[in-house]
């Protein structure tokens, strides 16, 4: 099987590091034109873009802030003429504490909802209209096992942003599948990134590892291929799933 994503322009949020940082790569490698958008990391998406080429180019974006959110699409757009594939992985895990400090506590959770969950449904609602404009499009949406495993207390914000994220991509494949429009989701466990790192100093890698199936810890570069597969339209029928890729630490 020989992937070709040539003339398809995907945006890929949180493109500057970790997981997304591979995907952009990955989806540029099999022909793509990547729009990599980052929040703070701008020296990380400029070399980025250098290293993909193809017309790849930085978008920034606090997707804390929902208009920012919401001008992103239209950015992408208005540099690129059309936008064929949204992949919806920009992401934060805040430790918070429930029985700490109220006030941290909700504006963490405000915080983990508005980054995850908020700006991944304002992207979604912009890309609707505009796929349906241009005969369909694909959304792929980077959650967690945690989503369907759920996670420890510190991380209840966390784990209801990433649900949230499973059923609006359930509900938009279902919605809109007639107009060609497909979403997916795919569900990492510990992936070795900054995100990871916190868990894996304070565990110890063997900890983590040892809550796997495999020998070893799960890389960006095990993630990025499955959506080079979902964009390139030959898995269009399982629309609507969630595939896991946490190496059998939690099969939903
Ligand atoms: N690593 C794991 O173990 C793991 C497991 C399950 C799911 N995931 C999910 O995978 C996705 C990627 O995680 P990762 O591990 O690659 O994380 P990461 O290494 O911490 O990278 C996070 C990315 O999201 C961007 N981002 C964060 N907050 C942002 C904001 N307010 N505005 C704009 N961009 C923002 C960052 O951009 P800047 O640096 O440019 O601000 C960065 O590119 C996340 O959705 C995460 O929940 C990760």
């Amino acid at each position: 099987m020989h992937i070709k994503l040539n003339n398809k322009v995907v945006l890929v949020t949180g493109a500057s590091r970790g997981i997304g940082r591979e995907i952009a790569k990955q989806l540029g490698a099999a022909g793509a034109k990547v729009a990599v958008h980052y929040g703070r990391s701008s020296e990380e998406a400029v070399s980025l873009c250098k290293e993909i080429g193809r017309g790849a180019e930085a978008f920034r974006a606090d997707l804390a802030d929902a208009g920012e959110a919401h001008a992103l699409f239209k950015n992408v757009v208005a540099e690129y003429g059309q936008i064929d594939i949204l992949v919806n992985n920009a992401g934060i895990a805040v430790l918070s504490e429930v029985e700490g400090e109220y006030d941290e506590w909700l504006s963490d959770w405000n915080r983990t909802m508005d980054i995850n969950t908020r700006a991944s449904a304002i992207l979604i609602r912009s890309a609707i209209p505009h796929f349906k404009q241009h005969g369909g499009g694909k959304i792929i949406n980077i959650a967690s096992r945690a989503a369907f495993r759920g996670d420890t207390e510190e991380y209840l914000a966390y784990a209801a942003s990433k649900g949230a994220m499973v059923s609006l991509s359930r509900s938009v494949a279902r919605a809109y599948g007639k107009e060609n429009i497909t979403s997916f989701v795919i569900a990492p466990g510990f992936v070795r990134t900054d995100m990871a790192q916190d868990a894996i100093d304070a565990y110890g890698e063997d900890y983590v590892v040892g809550g796997l199936a495999l020998n070893k810890l799960t890389e960006p570069k095990d993630v990025a291929p499955m959506v080079v597969l979902l964009a390139s339209g030959l898995a269009d029928h399982a629309t609507g799933n969630s595939i896991d890729i946490n190496a059998a630490s939690y099969v939903h």
